[in-house]
């Protein structure tokens, strides 16, 4: 037997007990004639005492003992004269009798605790010392009681966990597809799939009613905080349902994960705010309602009065931060260069701050009258000491920039916490989006989102009017998960594809599997995925996924502990039929 116990769990019960522990030297001190080791395993640490006096000769041994060796330790368990109360065990120590080296250890590249001293790329290259650090595992081992909660709920809603194959054909998520050349069929690609899609939609077909699974979905896209080339979905799909079904149903699943997960409750339904309201008033489809400061639309009021950026605008936004007006020029120069970088691209910002007389002072004081701007803070529902921002241009790209400054000032005012929770249904897409560059229509969400029966009359004649019955669940400003009601019969299919500029060969050809099945008895059916890594980030406090992932690719898709992507023989490209050309040799 390695272990009576493990390094988390002993306690003032169980002093006067001879015990045997096993695990890693966090950290080892030598006070004359004491030497104390903190002796580490995935559950804790327990402080370990060897005594010069009472055994020299296993003291010495002690002190020859480095960082992160493996050993066993048998001892008696005493209570601690100085308690450690960050510490579960801080009330106990080890009185070591034997201690038993399982194995050395190289000096680790960084300290292995909380506050290490590794750099990023260094913590990814020894990913596995990384793991040992109790705040990282603490992040993976909610990743798995999420996992846990989920497959509980679901199960208890009768859903079947079926799995879908890895190795497939491109499905029509959006972005890049990761493809793998076939040896048997030389110059054939199998692609990975970015979501299982059309799986999940012809298990509907096949009658199993209510599908999930807990899958690695992969996308070769560029990378953010909340992006990896590969990651996982709790994907799902129902049949026989329509879309409040949906919203109730993993409702449900949210409210499951807040009370299992973090003790919480929510009042009321998650609110339900369909997209362009979720547009104008926070400036994008997915608000961070934990704070209001919404947006107002102030065109008509702005305008008019030969202010010459706001003339020649369509349109004229404003927020209201509470409390701000006493705001100093720099802080409000920081602000204007926020919103001038590139990624934003606003041309600038103008303010106006209502004192605490009420009156209103402003930016532009030369062009508006103090009722124009008393105006301007009515409608903007600002009260005395508080500060209005107010942007001016293109409707949709002003209104986004409006909503980034509003972020930013939710930063900047500490109304971003998180540890507060603010879910909500953004509803009504569009289901198209027009794109300039290639002068056609895409599916927002994708092929198979089911228009909204009342706007089909407006496919052909006004396309951008037409909603989609298809919905995201938010939180805290982060998608969290998206869905709809699928199209099941073929005659709005073929509408669709048309509409997407696809001929009757090309949906053949992509899509021949699916349309086929369709074509017995599809049920009405529609479904949701949600991105497991960022729910599980979210849960933890943060939104860099990465931090929730065991063994994650860095930000240029590489993963630097293993080395990959790297090349591969030349018999193996032969096999396959692959030639590298010469400019990809170079690079
Ligand atoms: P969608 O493309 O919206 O929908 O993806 C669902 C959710 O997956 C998460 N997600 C990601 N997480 C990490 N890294 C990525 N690169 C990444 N891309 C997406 C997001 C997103 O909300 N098949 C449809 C769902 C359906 O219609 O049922 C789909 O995949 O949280």
């Amino acid at each position: 037997m390695y272990r009576t116990h493990t390094c988390g769990e002993l306690s003032q019960a169980n002093t006067g007990q001879q015990v045997t522990l096993a695990g890693w030297i966090q950290r080892s001190r030598d006070l004359g004639g004491m030497t104390f080791i903190d002796l580490r395993d995935r559950y804790g640490i327990t402080q370990l005492v060897f005594n010069m006096e009472t055994d020299a000769g296993l003291c010495m041994k002690a002190r020859k003992l480095g960082r992160e060796f493996v050993i066993q330790v048998t001892g008696i368990v005493v209570e601690r004269s100085n308690k450690n109360p960050k510490l579960a065990t801080g009330d106990i120590e080890i009185i070591a009798a034997s201690v038993e080296t399982l194995n050395t250890s190289d000096i680790p590249p960084f300290t292995i605790e909380e506050n290490t001293d590794g750099g990023d790329e260094l913590r990814m290259k020894y990913r596995y010392l990384d793991l040992r650090r109790q705040n990282v595992r603490s992040n993976i081992i909610l990743r798995h009681r999420m996992a846990q909660e989920v497959r509980r709920y679901l199960d208890g809603q009768g859903f079947i966990e079926v799995e879908t194959p890895v190795l497939i054909k491109s499905t029509p998520e959006g972005a890049r597809d990761f493809v793998v050349p076939s040896r048997l069929h030389n110059g054939e690609f199998y692609a990975l799939p970015q979501s299982p899609q059309t799986f999940k939609q012809l298990l509907m077909v096949a009658g199993f009613d209510k599908y999930f699974q807990i899958v690695k979905c992969f996308r070769d896209e560029d990378l953010r905080a909340d992006r990896q080339p590969e990651f996982t979905q709790i994907d799902c799909e129902m049949s026989f349902i329509h879309q409040d079904d949906i919203l109730n149903m993993f409702e449900g699943l949210a409210r499951h994960l807040f009370h299992a997960i973090k003790g919480l409750g929510f009042e009321g339904p998650f609110p339900r705010i369909p997209y362009d309201e979720a547009m104008s008033l926070y400036g994008t489809d997915k608000p961070d309602i934990r704070f209001d400061m919404r947006i107002e639309d102030v065109t008509k009021a702005m305008k008019g009065r030969n202010f010459p950026p706001f003339e020649l605008a369509a349109y004229v936004g404003a927020i209201s931060a509470q409390g701000c007006a006493g705001w100093s020029r720099k802080q409000l120069d920081e602000l204007t260069e926020f919103v001038k970088r590139p990624q934003i691209g606003a041309t600038g910002l103008v303010w106006a701050k209502v004192e605490t007389d009420g009156t209103v002072r402003s930016s532009v004081d030369k062009y508006y009258s103090p009722d124009d701007l008393a105006n301007l803070a009515l409608m903007t529902g600002s009260e005395a000491g508080d500060l209005i921002l107010i942007m001016a241009g293109p409707r949709e790209k002003t209104l986004n920039a409006l909503g980034e400054l509003r972020l930013e000032m939710g930063r900047r005012l500490g109304l971003r916490d998180s540890a507060v929770y603010a879910p909500l249904w953004v509803v009504d897409f569009p289901l198209l989006e027009w794109d300039d560059e290639t002068q056609r229509f895409y599916a927002k969400h994708h092929p198979f989102t089911a228009p909204k029966q009342e706007d089909i009359q407006f496919m052909e004649s006004d396309p951008w009017r037409v909603r989609a019955n298809a919905y995201d669940l938010v939180i805290n400003g982060t998608e969290i998960g998206g869905g709809s009601i699928r199209i099941h019969d073929p005659e709005t299919q073929t509408l669709m594809f048309r509409t997407l500029g696809f001929t009757e060969e090309e949906a053949q050809k992509q899509f021949g599997f699916l349309l086929n099945a369709f074509r017995y008895g599809a049920p009405p059916h529609g479904g949701i995925a949600f991105g497991f890594d960022r729910w599980t980030a979210i849960m933890g406090g943060s939104d860099t996924i990465r931090d929730f992932i065991a063994f994650p690719k860095n930000n240029q898709a590489r993963d630097v502990m293993i080395d990959t992507p790297a090349t591969i023989k030349q018999e193996q490209l032969d096999e396959l039929g692959i030639e590298i050309s010469k400019s990809a040799e170079s690079k």
